[in-house]
């Protein structure tokens, strides 16, 4: 049973999960059917994506229908609608009439067609669908009750986000209307995951997945196994806050994962998004009305994050650079997780080698990036030298002169003196894995080395340093640190650490 509990109006109607199955034949879509989770509550034959035709392709839908073991949608779309279908209009319109004499649930048809369409037999609802696919056109309420009229059981919008800002309004007119009237709105391409996913928010009649990666019928279905395993769709209801990355690109963050994880492990009714931002004043204006409690932001919004926010921490303000948003009673506040747990990290490898208090210690930093600034920054002032070795040695002495430190090329490192070694470029990173940002021979035991590279999780420099007897701090750590960190400033609970980890290893051995 799905949800116990959720039936009170106050939560809002359940979501269905329904997928869309794309087999190219009847066999293959009733197989398909018959393998999926009880959660996946319909499903949607696209008859367009079938290779049978005629009767060969009535034959196939009504023996899926006659051996249905859950609701069933049947939808033909034409080409001129997205779909597959490029035959003449009368046959689709004839398929689908004798489609729905099978006696499927739903008969999916398009704004245009609805009227040519005709009665269906009785106990087929229709889904009346409008689709967009180059834009969100503005007039999204007008079209919405245009649908909503023209004879529909459930409403359908599906349009185009080319932007994150598109999918509010979409948001919106689920709020407005899903309660009253079934209704189906969403947001195609990857600026538009977070409507299929918050459509459960907003009580709309179904949201849509596919089968597996690359089977979906539109651009940004996730597949049905994510959107129950990583988003816990069946979980999601009206009071789920909502949490998410700031990114661009977002698509191969880790972030969605790590955190949602979290969540789940200590049953926070929670969800956590990919959002591919371009302008984030205006996202984080639109988002707050949709119960946005937190964000991890990165590249390339770090900096821009920081006048937006109400207040920010200390370590914030000094480094100008922030990659955690919490939001609480309508205030924002800014802080930077990342830099206080490479710090941490530093400092308990530091404890471990017998090197503290580091104001005692040399540093050598190597990279002069947005990395390498955040820690240079947050290292400033806390140890007796800091040393920045940059490959393009004139970014590194304009960092070094902004913070008081010095700086040299990456030749000059054999010739120096230091006690803690850290490494911000991307020398070393999968799939470049027999690389290092510095030779074996620099490397003395009981020095302190850091790599901040993650994948892979022991690096070359860091299998260097164990083997020479130094003690490592790695970029695995710290990036489960810093989330760590954020899951505990937004929740005040400790954060589920094993269990993060345990995720980010398994991420990582997929790629
Ligand atoms: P990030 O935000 O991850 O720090 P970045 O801002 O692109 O990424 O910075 C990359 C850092 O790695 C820079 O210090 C870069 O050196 P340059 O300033 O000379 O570009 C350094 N880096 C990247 N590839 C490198 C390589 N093959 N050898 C040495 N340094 C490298």
């Amino acid at each position: 049973m799905r949800r116990p509990g959720r039936a009170d109006m106050e939560v809002g109607p359940v979501t269905r999960l329904c997928v869309s199955l794309t087999e190219a034949c009847g066999a293959d879509m009733l197989r398909a059917m018959h393998g999926l989770p009880r959660y996946a509550d319909i499903v949607e034959l696209r008859l367009d994506y079938l290779q049978e035709q005629g009767a060969a392709a009535r034959s196939a839908l009504q023996s899926i229908c006659h051996s249905k073991d859950r609701p069933i949608i049947v939808t033909c779309r034409p080409a001129r609608e997205g779909g597959r279908f490029e035959g003449p209009e009368a046959e689709r319109l004839d398929l689908l009439r004798r489609a729905a004499t099978h006696g499927p649930d739903y008969v999916d048809v398009e704004l245009d067609s609805v009227s040519a369409l005709g009665a269906l037999p009785g106990g087929t609802r229709r889904i009346v669908s409008y689709h967009n696919f180059e834009r969100t056109p503005p007039e999204l309420e007008d079209i919405y009750r245009r649908v909503a009229a023209a004879g529909a059981d459930v409403a359908k919008l599906a349009v185009r986000a080319l932007d994150i800002l598109d999918t509010p309004p979409v948001l919106a007119l689920l709020e407005r209307h899903a309660a009253s009237m079934p209704t189906i709105a969403l947001s195609m391409g990857e600026e538009g995951l977070p409507t299929r996913v918050l459509a459960a928010k907003y009580g709309a009649f179904l949201s849509y997945a596919s089968l597996a990666p690359g089977k979906g019928s539109a651009d940004g279905q996730v597949p049905y196994e994510e959107m129950e395993g990583l988003y816990r769709f069946s979980r999601i209801s009206r009071r789920t806050s909502v949490y998410g990355v700031v990114a661009n690109p977002v698509a191969h963050s880790m972030s969605p994962a790590i955190h949602n994880a979290a969540f789940a492990e200590v049953g926070l009714d929670a969800v956590y998004l990919p959002f591919k931002v371009t302008d984030p004043a205006a996202f984080l204006d639109a988002y707050e009305r949709h119960d946005l409690r937190g964000l991890s932001v990165t590249i390339p919004h770090k900096e821009a994050m920081v006048p937006l926010m109400d207040e920010v921490d200390e370590l914030t303000a000094r480094i100008g650079a922030l990659n955690t948003v919490t939001v609480r009673n309508g205030r924002r506040y800014g802080s930077n997780t990342d830099v206080a747990a490479a710090l941490a990290a530093l400092e308990h490898a530091a404890r471990q080698a017998g090197l503290l208090p580091l104001e005692r210690r040399a540093a050598l930093l190597v990279g002069a990036g947005g990395a390498g600034r955040a820690i240079a920054y947050g290292l400033a002032g806390r140890v007796g030298r800091l040393i920045i070795a940059n490959r393009t040695v004139w970014r590194g002495r304009k960092l070094a002169g902004e913070i008081g430190a010095e700086a040299c090329g990456l030749h000059d490192i054999p010739a120096l003196s230091f006690d803690i070694l850290i490494n911000t470029t991307s020398v070393g990173m999968h799939p470049n894995t027999d690389e290092t940002p510095v030779a074996a021979s620099v490397l003395r035991p009981g020095m302190v080395v850091f790599d901040a590279v993650y994948n892979p999780i022991e690096t070359r420099l860091l299998c260097e340093a164990r083997q020479a007897g130094c003690v490592t701090a790695s970029g695995f750590e710290w990036f489960v640190s810093q989330a760590a960190a954020q899951f505990e400033t937004w929740t005040g609970m400790p954060a589920p650490r094993a269990r993060m980890a345990e995720v980010v290893r398994e991420r990582l051995s997929l790629r």
